[in-house]
């Protein structure tokens, strides 16, 4: 990996048609999803989307661009709601992100035409996750067996590149039957009685959000690791941006091929 590829917009937008647009991306833990109306979303990678649980306990991913000017629908992280109001001109959406009504001035002329719909993504629900995939074809999430309760996710904003967040996360673990790297975005490891996911959120090339999904417990025992993680991340990110040499440990190496297979894509 080259430093600008840490340190300028180009390689994420090389990243988003490339390794986000093709590969199965978590997006958040099914437990944030736990009644109908409850929302989380996103920008992953570049693509802005949004989870949802609808009236009949399914749960969506839709992608979060309005059908009238391509804004975004849903302006806040997680919460809850009946239908979902674009802000802009009042274009309004149900919780399976079908057009339901909009004002008269700014109102699409035929209102029974197909696109006025949020597109749906493909979705799936895997190992107290929620996963999309915007390509047509993809890996299933793999799953994780015998997963304790669900007790909760902590949030933490990195100022940081997301490849500097994997490669911290990867560098601090051997492979070992209690550590698994889920390409991309994704890192679990059992410790005791608890399951930890670290979910990487790339929300821009330099802002990165990370979900910690605690399962066996709960969650907020896990906020002094977190802040260290965004720490660490924060110091590392500054040091590849002056031209150090990112990890040699095996799993960052392996996690390193597997992106340059991705950028040849
Ligand atoms: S962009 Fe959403 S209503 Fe106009």
């Amino acid at each position: 990996m080259k430093y600008e590829d840490y340190a300028q917009g180009d390689a994420f937008q090389a990243e988003k048609r490339t390794v986000f647009s093709t590969q199965t991306l978590p997006l958040c833990a099914d437990g944030q999803l736990a009644k109908p109306g409850d929302f989380v979303s996103a920008t992953v990678g570049g693509w802005s989307v949004f989870a949802v649980r609808d009236k009949e306990g399914a749960v969506l991913v839709l992608r979060n661009a309005c059908r009238h000017q391509n804004m975004q629908v849903v302006a806040t992280p997680a919460g809850n709601c009946e239908s979902f109001r674009c802000r802009f001109h009042g274009w309004t959406y149900d919780l399976q992100g079908r057009f339901v009504t909009a004002p008269p001035p700014v109102a699409p002329k035929d209102r029974q035409a197909s696109d006025l719909h949020l597109p749906q993504l493909a979705t799936a629900v895997a190992s107290g996750l929620v996963f999309f995939r915007l390509g047509r074809t993809g890996a299933a999430p793999q799953a994780v067996t015998a997963l304790p309760a669900y007790g909760g996710t902590l949030t933490t904003e990195i100022g940081c590149n997301w490849k500097v967040c994997i490669e911290h996360l990867l560098g601090e673990h051997a492979p070992s039957p209690d550590f698994a790297f889920a390409w991309p975005l994704l890192t679990v490891r059992r410790a005791g009685p608890l399951t930890i996911m670290e979910q990487v959120v790339p929300h821009t090339f330099l802002r990165t959000r990370l979900l910690t999904h605690v399962f066996g417990g709960p969650a907020g025992e896990h906020q002094a690791a977190a802040a260290t993680i965004r720490h660490v991340c924060e110091q590392l990110q500054a040091d590849r941006a002056a031209g150090a040499p990112a990890l040699d440990e095996p799993m960052v190496v392996a996690f390193h091929k597997r992106l340059a297979e991705a950028y040849a894509t």
